[in-house]
């Protein structure tokens, strides 16, 4: 999705040259988000004029094109203040072009320019409005609107602050967005807001802050209810009786979109809330919101990202995809560190442990999420059934927002995300609390909209995950909905033997996971016969049937390949059809309760010439005898059997889309973090 960054130096020379390098290696950190084309805007050499260089394609094609364009020694002398800006698109209006990328400006002179990630969903009524004021439009975006808007109230509202021009914009938008706003006529300055989109500012100064908390200035909110149409109308805010900003003599500011772009530079941030508008003026950051309401705090917290650096580099790996598969062996241990113990058989999570008495006193749980993070509540939910006896049900964001799902106060509904920040996701999550629900967040970005507006939750502590394709998040997403599961299980004497057997398995599971890790050159080889097929079906049942949706999930995003899941039990019911000696087919069939159930679908295929993979338990020979290509892993307990069959399955399509030439962590047309509808 798109990716914000735009960087400030106060009394910090620097020349443009050193300015657009840090504008394009914070670019390369939001590259994982998925995009499609790139741009940056600087001040021209002498002050006067902005300069934008925009181009489709990847960031180093932007990196190259500014080699070229920016040559010149003026560029190379230092500034003291300066702000630049610079945007990853991930088209939404309009094909990826050069015209249709950001930042988009004002008019001809530059005069505002602004990079966007999100939707404003009303921008052909702006436009109408816009267009008959002789604005004339130059992409198909709806960005391009709110640059010209705030032209048109600077022109009309000439006193106006640059942020109160912003925040009079803002006003009039709706949808969801991000923006950082440039312009030349208030040089120096940089404003910045969300609204249901992320974005941070990053604060950087020679010597440690004179404070941790930046207090939040309050305007009037004048605009008359349901106006959004007729502009401008509104009256200045007021909020300089409370201005006691953070002022800092020496700063840099860092904005982007999350803390992988800033966390080299500094790891003081503060998390933006929504309709919160971030202003920088000589070198002054001040917080303003127009509304006040009840619960709102008086200041917005600076927070120390305990993220490092090592985290978001690729080391020694070819691609971060590869690196997050091999980091699981110690991911799933982070998941669990200081909540599970081993030697009590106890297990506490911090985040939920006040309301577990009213999750246990609820009408039934809800595990909502999309792709993968779907897909783990899809691999968890036959546990929590059993270990909480609650009506479980789970459901994909879209879906259960399409069907407007009855929900009540007795309802517990978890939102499971890696990101925290996808909007199906998170309109779920307001919808449900909303009609009073309790909401639980499972999500792997501290700060992130989904933390912030659930009542209570899990981090899963996965690390960073920076391949579009979900992997380290999806196992300990598993991880944490089974801790869930043992907790709430936790005083049921009937089950306290089942929980004993999964708590041992949990303390295995590390050395396990390095033992399947080991399979990668078979899974190579085995890429290798697959790589120029164009499908492959793979089947399970029971605790293994979200290792089939999330092995076909990884499969199509990464291989471009088709791919599909299929229940075992639904074999007879039309997927046979697809079976011949031809098809490639994968099937897991492990010693567990649907043992027999998945050799019977095992003899339905082999018995059409199928010749399938399996992904067996070791030394399993009745099993193997079926086929010649094996995938053998060790024994677990059932319930945790999908992480280690999952493993192979991300291997498999790793190596399955390096064969095939594909871009391993941006596959095409995808996001990380899908922050629109
Ligand atoms: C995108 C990503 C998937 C991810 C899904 C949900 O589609 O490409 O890898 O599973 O979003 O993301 P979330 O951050 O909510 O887990």
């Amino acid at each position: 999705m798109c990716g914000i960054f735009a960087y400030l130096n106060y009394l910090t020379p620097k020349s443009r040259l050193e300015v657009l390098d840090l504008l394009v290696t914070g670019l390369k950190r939001l590259e994982y988000r998925g995009y499609d084309s790139t741009g940056v805007a600087i001040d021209s050499p002498d002050s006067k004029n902005i300069v934008m260089v925009k181009r489709t394609g990847k960031v180093k094609v932007l990196e190259d094109a500014i080699l070229e364009h920016f040559s010149g020694g003026e560029y190379s002398e230092p500034v003291m203040t300066h702000i630049g800006i610079a945007h990853t698109r991930w088209a939404t209006h309009g094909v990826p072009c050069e015209r249709n990328s950001h930042p988009h400006r004002s008019d001809e002179g530059n005069g505002f320019v602004v990079v966007h990630n999100g939707i404003i969903t009303n921008y052909n009524d702006v436009k109408t409005f816009l267009a008959k004021r002789g604005y004339e439009f130059e992409s198909d975006t709806d960005t391009e609107v709110f640059a010209k808007l705030v032209h048109h109230l600077w022109k009309t509202h000439p006193t106006y602050s640059f942020r109160e021009l912003v925040e009079q914009a803002i006003l009039q938008v709706e949808g969801a967005f991000a923006i950082a706003v440039k312009s030349k006529h208030f040089p120096g300055e940089c404003v910045a807001s969300r609204r249901s989109s992320p974005l941070l500012v990053g604060i950087k100064t020679k010597t440690r802050l004179a404070t941790d908390h930046i207090p939040i200035l309050y305007g009037k909110d004048i605009r008359p209810h349901g106006q959004t149409r007729e502009l401008p109308v509104l009256p200045r805010s007021d909020s300089t009786s409370e201005f006691m900003p953070l002022e800092e003599k020496e700063v840099e500011y860092f904005f982007a979109s999350d803390a992988s772009a800033v966390i080299e530079h500094t790891n003081r941030v503060i998390y933006l809330e929504d309709d919160d508008v971030a202003a920088v003026r000589d070198g002054t950051l001040s917080i303003h919101r127009l509304k006040k309401s009840l619960d709102d705090p008086h200041a917005r917290e600076i927070t120390t990202l305990k993220m490092e650096i090592q985290q978001i580099m690729k080391g020694n790996y070819d691609y971060f995809m590869q690196k997050e598969i091999f980091e699981q062996p110690d991911s799933v241990v982070n998941t669990m560190r200081g909540r599970v113990r081993f030697d009590g058989n106890a297990i506490v999570l911090g985040g939920i442990k006040d309301y577990i008495p009213e999750i246990k006193r609820c009408r039934r749980l809800m595990l909502i999420g999309c792709g993968t993070s779907y897909h783990s509540a899809v691999a968890t939910r036959q546990l929590l059934e059993e270990l909480t006896e609650l009506p479980v049900m789970v459901e994909l964001a879209s879906d259960f927002l399409d069907r407007n799902t009855p929900i009540f106060r007795d309802d517990v509904c978890f939102f499971i995300s890696q990101s925290g920040e996808t909007a199906d996701t998170l309109m779920a999550l307001r919808y449900c609390k909303q009609r009073g629900a309790l909401i639980v967040g499972i999500t792997n970005t501290v700060g992130s909209s989904i933390c912030r507006e659930s009542h209570c939750g899990v981090h899963i502590n996965a690390g960073p995950e920076i391949g579009v394709a979900s992997t380290k998040a999806y196992t300990s997403q598993f991880i944490s909905l089974v801790m869930f599961a043992l907790v709430m299980s936790e005083d049921r004497l009937s089950l306290q033997q089942r929980r004993l057997e999964i708590l041992q398995a949990l303390s295995n599971l590390a050395d396990q996971i390095r033992e399947v890790l080991k399979l990668d050159s078979k899974v190579q080889e085995l890429a290798k016969d697959l790589y120029q097929h164009k499908s492959l079906l793979i089947m399970g049942r029971g605790y293994n049937f979200a290792t089939c949706l999330e092995g076909a999930l990884k499969v199509k995003e990464l291989t471009y390949m088709h791919s599909e899941g299929i229940m075992a039990g639904e074999l007879k019911h039309g997927p046979l059809a697809l079976v011949d000696g031809s098809m490639p087919v994968l099937m897991i069939v492990l010693r567990d309760p649907v043992y027999v159930k998945c050799m019977n679908a095992l003899q339905q295929v082999t018995s059409r010439k199928g010749c399938p993979v399996i992904i067996c338990e070791e030394g399993d020979e009745e099993t193997k005898a079926f086929s010649s290509r094996h995938l053998e892993i060790p024994r677990t307990v059932d319930c945790l059997q999908g992480i280690l069959t999952v493993i192979p399955m991300q291997l498999l399509s790793y190596h399955i889309a390096v064969l095939r030439g594909c871009d391993v962590d941006c596959p095409r047309n995808l996001a990380k973090s899908v922050t629109v509808e």
